[in-house]
């Protein structure tokens, strides 16, 4: 048991240590350290190939480190073993940029699918062909605006449905904590701004922490209490919205060293 569960210090979220990551010989994460709390909303922002990516396949535990540790609620992600690792990443949902949905499912199956790490394998098939737990879904479905589209084939949707449809399963999972990854970069700028905010009030409403990279700053100092800032696989800073300035942000995108 580690000690820090059984003691009343909250325990963070998230906690990188000494983290890098290299695929080959080239250094995508340099020297990661950060804790993420119950109930933050963090925005990780920085150019395309910064390591926004990686760093958040790092926190829900699809890529190790190549070295430092991950750890997600309280357990380092390189002790566990895959069934105890299993229940740390059910606690973890994951939004992505191009929604990784079943396109030819109704919305129904994909919102299901986030009851995947609890049913059974047999559970889960013949719920697609007899819809189980549909109240569940489309609780969630309502949450995102969308209640009508429960039955919908998911690729008659528009790309801002979709990622409502993703949300809503992330919803049905009932993560502690979201990420988001680049979850607004196929989508209209209309579209954005009400992505962000439906994955705000979402996280407000329910207390769930929420990390969402952008490849734009714009939404970060608007809908995020803290923004990390990634360059080149460093944090170049860390800080509340507020204490971001205009010189941070240029130096954050500035092309030459
Ligand atoms: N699986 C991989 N194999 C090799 N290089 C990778 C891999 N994943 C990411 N990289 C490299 O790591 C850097 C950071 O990538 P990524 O985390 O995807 O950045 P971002 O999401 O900020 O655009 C990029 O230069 C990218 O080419
Ligand atoms: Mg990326």
């Amino acid at each position: 048991m580690d000690s820090n569960l059984s003691s009343n210090i909250p325990v963070p979220i998230f906690e990188l240590k000494n983290v890098n990551k290299q695929f080959g010989s080239f250094q995508s994460l340099i020297n990661i350290n950060l804790q993420i709390q119950a109930g933050d909303r963090v925005a990780l922002v920085g150019s395309s190939g910064a390591g926004k990516s990686t760093l958040i396949n790092l926190l829900n535990g699809t890529l190790q480190p190549s070295e430092g540790e991950v750890w997600v609620l309280g357990r380092n992600l390189a002790s566990l073993r895959p069934k105890s690792l299993r229940q740390v990443q059910q606690q973890i949902g994951t939004i992505y940029q191009q929604f990784h949905l079943v396109d030819n499912l109704r919305v129904i199956h994909n919102i299901n699918a986030g009851h995947l790490g609890r049913w059974s394998f047999l559970k889960a098939a013949v719920s697609l062909i007899f819809p189980r737990d549909v109240e569940t879904a489309a609780r969630a479905l309502k949450q995102v605006g969308m209640l009508e589209k429960l039955y919908q084939r998911t690729d008659r949707l528009s790309g801002g449905q979709q990622q409502r449809v993703a949300i809503a399963r992330v919803l049905v999972q009932n993560p502690i904590a979201i990420l988001a990854d680049e979850p607004i970069s196929s989508l209209d700028s209309e579209r954005s701004r009400e992505i962000i905010q439906l994955l705000r009030q979402l996280s407000q409403d329910s207390g769930k922490t929420l990390v969402t990279s952008l490849h734009a700053f714009e939404y970060a100092h608007t809908y995020y209490q803290r923004i990390i800032g990634l360059r080149q696989g460093r944090i170049l800073f860390d800080a509340p919205a507020e204490a971001v300035s205009p010189a941070m942000v240029e130096a954050l995108y500035r092309l030459k060293d």
